[in-house]
């Protein structure tokens, strides 16, 4: 790959140029051909990574965890209560320990703060597994799918409908812009992306030849796009306000019409998972109105969603390659 990014942490796609999240795509899909032809890569052999999580997950832990293991590294899982950090003992001096023993170190948690100080801190990579802010990971696996259905991203449009002020939103509106896509955000104008996320983005599609829209209209938002995203619409840590959320983003549910509405046969369905679709979740048992996509979309001919989530595991293997392998 062209850029060297070795030693670099990954924690937002600002932090990067468009060229080198470009550099980190192409060695992503280098790394999946060569594990579908059986050719096993040794880059992280002796290294130690620690994956911390203060939020649940079974894309992003599975995949650092796989890739770590497909690389020759030995994962070590650190879960919400089996450490000290910012409970007993501060971020920063976890940090300094977990950086004289581990050779990489994975975060997921709620503030964007914390992996800002586990990185100015450790002395060794930090991988941003997704915070409240950011989800640059799934960023990278979100485009890979993309261009793998069309074979480019330069001007294919991306039509994320719901919350449009997650940690996934804000990752699509400035990643999608980083690579040149038509990227749009449709949601309910109390959920638009905060004002100085969509001028960064419109600076850098001015740069890239992308091109970003912000809308309240279903309709008019997914018009043309060769893709239609949406993510749960209340995300971990916002359980008390599902009820709301409900009410305000049933109309951006996505549907069979919604579908039909980009006028395009060959758009596909994306989402980061997990998914409500359908009454097999007790949360969704309990609240059936949840679900921000219909059964028929999500099983349907349009859904790319596997593939997606397969796609987790040899981009952030990517990044840890490109950053700590040999
Ligand atoms: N998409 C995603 O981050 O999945 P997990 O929460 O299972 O890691």
């Amino acid at each position: 790959m062209a850029a060297n990014l070795k030693g670099r942490h990954f924690l937002k796609e600002l932090d990067f140029t468009p060229a080198e999240l470009d550099d980190l795509l192409s060695l992503a899909f280098t790394l999946k051909a060569n594990k579908r032809a059986g050719v096993r890569g040794r880059t992280l052999e002796g290294k130690n990574v620690a994956l911390i999580f203060e939020k649940p997950s079974t894309r992003t832990r599975c995949a650092f965890t796989v890739a770590c293991v497909d690389e020759g590294a030995h994962p070590e899982y650190l879960g919400k209560g089996d450490i000290q950090l910012g409970k007993k003992e501060s971020v920063a001096d976890t940090a300094r320990v977990l950086g004289r023993m581990f050779d990489g170190i994975q975060f997921r948690g709620f503030a964007h703060a914390t992996v800002e100080t586990l990185a100015k801190h450790a002395g060794v990579p930090v991988w941003n597994g997704l915070t409240d802010a950011w989800h640059p990971t799934q960023l990278l696996a979100d485009v890979m799918t993309v261009r793998e259905q069309f074979g480019t991203l330069r001007g294919v449009g991306l039509a994320y409908v719901g919350d449009g002020r997650n940690n996934v939103a804000n990752s699509l509106l400035i990643g999608c812009a980083m690579f040149g896509m038509d990227v749009r955000i449709v949601s309910p104008e109390s959920l638009f992306p905060e004002g100085w996320l969509v001028e960064r983005a419109q600076a850098v599609a001015a740069q890239t030849g992308g091109k970003v829209t912000i809308t309240s209209d279903v309709s008019a938002g997914v018009r043309g796009s060769h893709s239609v995203y949406t993510d749960v619409w209340a995300s971990m840590g916002e359980e008390a306000k599902i009820a709301e959320r409900i009410a305000l983003l049933k109309p951006f549910k996505v549907t069979v019409g919604v579908m039909e509405a980009t006028g395009r046969p060959e758009a596909i369905f994306l989402h980061c998972l997990p998914c409500f679709h359908n009454l097999d979740t007790e949360m969704s048992r309990q609240n059936p109105d949840i679900c921000e996509a219909d059964d028929e979309v999500f099983e349907g001919s349009w859904s790319r969603v596997f593939d997606q989530a397969e796609n987790r595991m040899h981009t952030i293997k990517a990044v840890m390659v490109a950053t700590l392998g040999r």
